[in-house]
């Protein structure tokens, strides 16, 4: 598609790509791909190698082998939920909140349903989820606490210091879902009290779709849950314990890892924190002209990052998103973004909307409100 659009739907996966991003991985095609490591070519690239210390370096990892690389978060989130449910080998308590996304709520449900594990789910009354609604259903059978860093329907951002370091007080293992953030909210994992942190590579990292991965602090707390071929140890019918090779079975998705060190390179030198003040200087001024239009209503108005959900009274969000697109040429959300819990909780069966990236500017939020307003105007 050549003709000029506004793309709004950036917590779903981030456009355009910088230009770098798109070359890095073109390039990988202009040579075999040369399996580092397992390959006869000696001075092969080694895209994974390089990647992963570059990913390494932005979260504040030290040790680059405790990056592993997955398809997506959600990938990583099974791999993590899973892996831990049959690492721990009993049934045990898991807590998380109404503000995840399916690829947390699903696999929990899914142990739920297996017998696996019990879970309470935090009914949020403010976004912000606060540590001591975590500590007071905390039991001695809680094992695993499940926490978005960024809810992708509301934006807030949560905490994780206080809440890591009461849940990894008791022992329990901490797991935050970073999809939403890494790139865009500053996050360094490998300083965090965290066990595992995931993040995906098609959002704010800027990578392609089918990247992501997830920092692991100890490794020894959740089994693999695939196993196949790494290029080392080959005579062995069993799986590699060591990193990163215990989680990274199968060739990987080289264009689209390649893609990925361009993307955090891009982010790096552009910096999360120009990024997250850029993304504010537009949020707010689409929570004020968005508030002043007669029969919006906006769900958020003071997001973390450039998330905002809103309605306009009479019309079904669907329509809005229709019309949005054909009359104006402007891409956004609608319905329940996978999110169904928090939905039910801000009494709203879905909503438009608006998410935002570094490569949106003010001029296009300007086109947005003055087209949500002649949309408004027509009810
Ligand atoms: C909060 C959150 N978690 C997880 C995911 C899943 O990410 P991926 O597309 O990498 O599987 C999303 C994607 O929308 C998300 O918003």
């Amino acid at each position: 598609m050549t003709e000029p659009l506004i793309y709004l739907n950036n917590a779903a996966t981030t456009w355009p790509k910088p230009p770098e991003v798109l070359k890095a991985a073109a390039d990988v095609f202009s040579s075999p791909f040369y399996e580092h490591g397992r390959t006869t070519v000696k001075d092969a690239p080694d895209y994974i190698g390089t990647t992963r210390q570059t990913v390494a370096d932005f979260f504040g990892v030290s040790s680059p082998e405790h990056i592993i690389f997955t398809s997506s978060a959600t990938d990583s989130l099974n791999l993590l939920i899973h892996g831990f449910a049959k690492r721990y080998g009993k049934p045990f308590h898991a807590i998380t909140t109404d503000l995840e996304h399916n690829s947390v709520l699903r696999p929990l449900r899914t142990l739920e349903r297996e017998g696996k594990c019990s879970l309470s789910i935090i009914r949020t009354t403010d976004p912000h989820v606060k540590p001591e609604e975590i500590g007071e259903i905390m039991t001695d059978d809680t094992a695993l606490v499940v926490i978005g860093h960024g809810s992708n329907v509301l934006g807030s951002v949560q905490d994780i210091e206080p809440i890591g370091n009461l849940v990894r007080s008791s022992g329990v293992f901490f797991l935050v879902d970073g999809a939403q953030t890494a790139g865009q909210y500053p996050a360094k994992p490998g300083k965090l009290p965290v066990d595992a942190f995931v993040f995906t590579g098609h959002k704010s990292l800027f990578g392609l779709p089918g990247t992501g991965g997830f920092y692991i602090r100890s490794p020894e707390q959740v089994d693999p849950i695939r196993q196949g071929g790494t290029g080392v140890d080959s005579a062995s019918q069993y799986q590699p314990e060591e990193l990163p090779l215990k989680f990274e079975p199968g060739t990987p998705n080289y264009p689209g890892i390649a893609a990925l060190d361009a993307g955090t390179g891009f982010v790096e030198r552009r910096g999360v924190d120009t990024i997250l003040s850029h993304s504010r200087t537009m949020t707010s001024y689409l929570v004020k002209a968005l508030g002043e239009i007669d029969g919006v209503r906006l769900y958020n108005s003071s997001p973390d990052i450039p998330v905002l959900t809103f309605t306009v009274k009479g019309m079904e969000s669907e329509d809005i998103g229709f019309i949005l697109w054909k009359a104006y040429r402007i891409v956004v959300r609608t319905g329940l973004h996978c999110s169904p819990l928090i939905h039910e909780r801000i009494n709203a069966s879905g909503g438009v909307r608006i998410s935002l990236s570094c490569m949106n500017t003010i001029e296009e939020c300007e086109a947005t409100v003055a087209a949500v307003e002649e949309i408004a105007a027509t009810i």
